[in-house]
């Protein structure tokens, strides 16, 4: 009876009654009068359910987060219903930290944002539902938020930086390359044909057991990889970048993936060493393949550069590349890309690692953007869906293939 009662908790939405005790649960602060617009960003769109405030000037004024990472590190990789219960579970902790934490009451909040796509659908849905419920209470606008959106715009919160500018998204889930002319204005240059850097990295890593090596137990699978790769020599093994005679800017990386699997089964055989056992040259696989991952990246983001340039897409003077999302805390990969900038006369930015990485501030601040610009602000949920897929601005890859730029090749000395 009691482990029913408790799947029922888990598994049922928050109650009307739960959010209302919570709203009640915050005394508002008469004397103490919020001159900027106030957003409060939710974001679940994956495996972190993350909140924030923030104001119209780019002040956090609160945030909390809870990460899924050891769960999946331990089922090997994310089982939606298992991420969305685990969403469900945090939901309504996380949104009153960041609101403690900002010490803002719900009233005095000028919207919510909320990312409804792309995502996980299940994940996706527990963010949404929540939200919509917050919403109608306290009769606040809503701002629904495409997640690739706001991770293109944090920049905008921790330096100046004008429109237009170039990003490149590379993640777990993401890897694209487009260029951001306006708060909902991109056009998309190019994107993975098949999986994103950061899932190769973790199924490379899970091939090569580094969860079992002492120093990487704790370590994401790109992580893990950056540092045995510091230890190991990248010319060991010859792995050629994928895609190198397609003159776009898509990427590819499930054929790498397949290269370091023949190769680590072909070193277990060597080696003798079993299915499950780290093999003495983890370290050298890790450096090539963070090698190869480098160049492949750096050669597609130095054709967009020169495609935007040739087209007049990007000012003269002071172009700017943003990377983000979580493989772009790679320094290897980040080295890669400045030897990219520094030839095209760009300069390289990045958010803070905590902000490359899913959090509730981006989606706080992407609300503030649009709040600012008046663009996809809502005063009626009526019929909002969320959407697992969904493109990122006006698709221009086609265009970039045809123009079969050719890039002068860099001495990647990193
Ligand atoms: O942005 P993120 O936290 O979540 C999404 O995927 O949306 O990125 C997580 C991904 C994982 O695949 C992880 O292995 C990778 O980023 N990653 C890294 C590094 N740190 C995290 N990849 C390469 N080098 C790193 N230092
Ligand atoms: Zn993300």
């Amino acid at each position: 009876m009691l482990i029913l009662n408790k799947t029922v908790r888990v598994f049922s939405k928050p109650s009307k009654r739960k959010i209302y005790e919570f709203l009640g649960s915050f005394t508002f602060h008469p004397g103490k009068p919020f001159l900027h617009k106030l957003v409060l960003g939710i974001e679940t769109s994956c495996d972190d359910t993350a909140a924030a405030v923030v104001d119209e000037t780019g002040n956090v004024l609160g945030e909390a987060i809870h990460s899924q990472t050891e769960v999946h590190l331990k089922t090997g990789g994310i089982i939606p219903p298992v991420a969305q219960q685990l969403h469900r579970e945090n939901i309504q902790q996380i949104v009153q930290e960041a609101l403690c934490a900002s010490r803002v009451s719900p009233s005095e909040l000028s919207a919510i944002a909320t990312t409804i796509k792309p995502g996980l659908a299940l994940s996706l849905g527990v963010g949404l539902s929540y939200s919509l419920q917050l919403v109608d209470q306290l009769k606040k606008p809503f701002i629904p938020i495409h997640h690739m959106e706001a991770h293109a715009l944090t920049i905008r919160l921790t330096n100046n930086v004008e429109f237009p500018f170039l990003v490149l998204l590379i993640s777990g889930g993401h890897c694209l390359l487009a260029l951001v002319q306006g708060v909902s204005d991109f056009l998309l240059l190019g994107k993975s044909l098949d999986i994103a850097p950061g899932d190769m990295f973790d199924k490379v890593a899970r091939r090569l057991c580094l969860r079992k090596h002492p120093e990487c137990s704790t370590m994401s699978g790109g992580k893990a990889i950056e540092h045995l790769a510091k230890q190991g020599n990248k010319l060991h093994f010859d792995l050629k970048p994928p895609m190198q005679h397609a003159r776009n800017c898509d990427f590819s990386f499930s054929g790498l993936q397949n290269v370091a699997d023949k190769i680590i089964k072909q070193k277990e055989k060597e080696e003798g060493t079993e299915t499950g056992q780290i093999l003495s040259s983890a370290a050298d696989i890790a450096a090539a393949v963070q090698h190869t991952t480098a160049c492949h990246i750096a050669r597609r983001t130095h054709r967009a550069v020169l495609f935007c340039q040739q087209r007049g897409l990007l000012p003269q003077t002071n172009a700017v590349l943003v990377a983000s999302g979580g493989v772009a805390s790679n320094l290897y990969i980040r080295k890669a890309l400045e030897i990219v900038t520094s030839v095209t006369q760009c300069t390289l930015l990045c958010p803070p690692p905590r902000l490359c990485t899913d959090n509730g501030v981006m989606i706080a601040w992407n609300g503030i953007e649009r709040l600012r610009a008046g663009l996809g602000v809502l005063h009626n949920t009526e019929g909002i869906r969320y959407e697992p897929k969904c493109p990122l601005g006006v698709d221009i890859s086609k265009e970039v293939g045809e123009a079969a730029i050719k890039v002068p090749r860099l001495k990647m000395k990193i």
